[in-house]
């Protein structure tokens, strides 16, 4: 007997992830050099700290017997404690914060999908960056959302696009579909920007005047604040929140220290408290307590910061090279640009306009040839809004060694040439 298979509409929705096709790729064929998974450095993974975290957190009987047990639902709380102090520490918050804010997920992805699960009904609408993170964009498609695209500069999100995006939308009668504005202040993925204080404001602000009766919430995805590499920290997105009623930041260790430990945290205002623990409760009530209990020890005992910094030389070194890289490969090739990012994992490159980098494309191609793997820059654009630039990539120093970037850059050089028509000028470091 035949039967006919009917998915939900939700796995209708969930197209996948276009990247786990170029990361089973580099898997496949080891010989490329990949510019493309944003993947932390193997190399520099922290086996001691950890393997001394698990040793003394093992030392102790009831410890271990508890790390091994299921934990609660918002998460450990000596963990979300030491999240907290470490948030007060370096930021002035203006409202008060409490600790049954700070819910605890398996990594920051899952923050990011309870949230978009309790915020949007099909239909509804996020404005982003254009470009913004790819996996955020399937998140959004996965619960039926749209996400539409908003201009930016070389301090990220233009506030005057928002505002425009806004009025264009409360023209259309779409205005209560909005529910949210997601930013990645910190070396954006895939931009490399960092938003300045000020713009952070302004953008909270904007938030908060369109609320027409209903609430536009700003998504602060700060998972790369830790990664930077040069100039002075920028106080949380959390901060320019004065009635502390907008702003909803996620944060991870998993770029920072060790995404197999995967743990990730989200500060949420107090009304989204029971509805986001609602949603968890009903999918993991609790992410893995042993987790949990792992990174609480790591804090405790001292062992993060020291790896922080270890890690911000050896990225730092690497961004050093990338950028050398380009300059050395494309200052000369006319039409290439490139933003010169602080910290996080990624650098943005843009291309003569009349050059594609999509998937399909002959660059793309030819790139393989060559021996490299880059994200075409479209995967990174929302289906609505600012049009989608083909003629950008971005690429990831975190993986590949300091030589591996320098032959990576060289072959896409290569590549680029192959496929580039002549004449068009300005090549060099720039602003989006
Ligand atoms: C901007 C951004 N947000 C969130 C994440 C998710 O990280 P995790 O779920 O491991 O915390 C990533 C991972 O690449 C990212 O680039």
């Amino acid at each position: 007997m035949s039967s006919t298979l009917r998915l939900s509409q939700r796995a209708e929705w969930a197209e996948g992830q276009p990247i786990s096709d170029l990361m089973s790729r580099a898997l496949a064929e080891p010989e490329l050099i990949s510019l493309a998974a944003g993947f932390v450095d193997q190399r520099t993974l922290p086996v001691e700290p950890t393997r001394e975290a698990l040793t003394s957190l093992f030392a102790r009987e009831s410890s271990a017997r508890e790390a091994l047990q299921y934990g609660t639902t918002p998460g450990f709380p000596p963990l979300r404690e030491l999240l907290l102090s470490r948030l007060l520490d370096s930021d002035a918050c203006c409202h008060e914060l409490s600790i049954d804010q700070v819910v605890i997920t398996a990594g920051s992805n899952q923050l990011l999908h309870l949230v978009s699960e309790s915020l949007l009904d099909p239909g509804d609408i996020v404005l982003c960056a254009a470009p913004t993170y790819l996996v955020f964009l399937g998140t959004l498609g996965n619960v039926g959302a749209r996400s539409v695209g908003v201009a930016i500069d070389q301090y990220g999100m233009v506030p005057e696009a928002l505002e425009h995006s806004l009025r264009q939308l409360s023209e259309q009668g779409e205005l209560r579909r909005v529910k949210a504005i997601y930013l990645v202040p910190y070396f954006d993925n895939p931009c490399g920007i960092t938003m300045p204080l000020e713009r952070r404001a302004r953008i909270v602000g904007i938030a908060k005047r369109w609320s027409d009766g209903h609430q536009i919430h700003v998504i602060a995805d700060e998972a790369y604040r830790d990664l930077r590499y040069e100039g002075e920290d920028v106080p949380s997105t959390l901060t320019v929140d004065d009635e502390g009623d907008t702003v909803i930041v996620t944060g991870t260790f998993s770029k920072s220290f060790s995404p197999g430990i995967r743990v990730g945290w989200g500060i949420l205002p107090r009304h989204l408290i029971a509805p986001v623990c609602s949603q968890k409760g009903n999918i993991d009530f609790g992410s893995p307590n042993f987790s949990q209990h792992l990174m609480a020890e790591i804090l405790t005992r001292g062992l993060f910061q020291p790896h922080l910094t270890r890690i911000q030389q050896s990225y730092r070194q690497k961004l050093q090279t990338m950028l050398a890289a380009l300059h050395l490969q494309f200052g000369s090739l006319p039409g290439v640009r490139w933003v010169r990012p602080a910290g996080g994992l990624y650098v943005w490159v843009q291309l003569p306009a009349a050059i594609s980098a999509g998937p399909d494309s002959p660059l793309f191609d030819v790139a393989v040839r060559e021996g490299v793997l880059y994200v075409p820059g479209e995967y990174c654009y929302p289906n609505m809004g600012e049009p989608v630039r083909p003629n950008t990539m971005r690429l990831s120093f975190g993986v590949q060694t300091p030589e591996k970037i320098v032959q990576g850059v060289a072959a896409l050089a290569r590549a680029v040439r192959q496929v580039c028509p002549c004449g068009i000028s300005g090549a060099g470091p720039h602003d989006p």
